[in-house]
């Protein structure tokens, strides 16, 4: 049977899980392969973002949106919604592969909350820049 997540060493196993397959990925894994050059330390922080999150065990600090901005903007603005949507359900997978409970649901709704967040920062920045350049053009 299946237990449900309690406890730090439950989400290490989700991170490592998840990023295994997030980096082997043929449509996603070379935004991450080509960003993160020392993955245990990124596991560790990742590790502490969903501490943080479901235990409110105050770990992480990190700018989640800073940090996927600079990563379209690196990749040529090239993260959009399908890529998204492919984190999401290998996030889901991972999840319901390894736990299942009310944390197994708790963590789908905050990540798929924080997508929406990402992802409308990301375009955001896109408008901002594009305004600045038609700003700078029509001058
Ligand atoms: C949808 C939910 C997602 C969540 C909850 C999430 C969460 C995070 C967090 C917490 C970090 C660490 C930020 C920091 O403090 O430095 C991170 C980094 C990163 N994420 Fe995501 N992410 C999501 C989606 C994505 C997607 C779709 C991509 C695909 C491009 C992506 C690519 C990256 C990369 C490459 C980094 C490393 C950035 C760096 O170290 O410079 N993430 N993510």
């Amino acid at each position: 049977m299946k237990k449900n997540i309690e406890n730090r060493d439950d989400l290490s196993l989700l991170v490592h899980t998840f990023y295994a397959k997030i980096r082997t990925n043929a449509e996603m894994g070379h935004f991450f392969n080509e960003t993160i050059t020392d993955w245990d330390a990124h596991l560790e922080k990742l590790t502490d973002f969903w501490e943080n999150n479901l235990f409110a065990v105050r770990k992480y600090s990190g700018n989640p949106i800073a940090a996927h901005v600079e990563v379209d903007e690196k990749f040529h603005h090239t993260v959009n919604p399908d890529i998204f949507g492919l984190w999401l359900n290998l996030w889901f997978e991972t999840l319901e592969e390894l736990f299942e409970g009310e944390n197994v649901e708790l963590l789908k709704r905050r990540a798929r909350k924080m997508g929406t967040f990402l992802l409308i920062s990301i375009y955001e920045n896109r408008t901002r820049n594009q305004s600045a350049f038609s700003a700078q053009t029509s001058m």
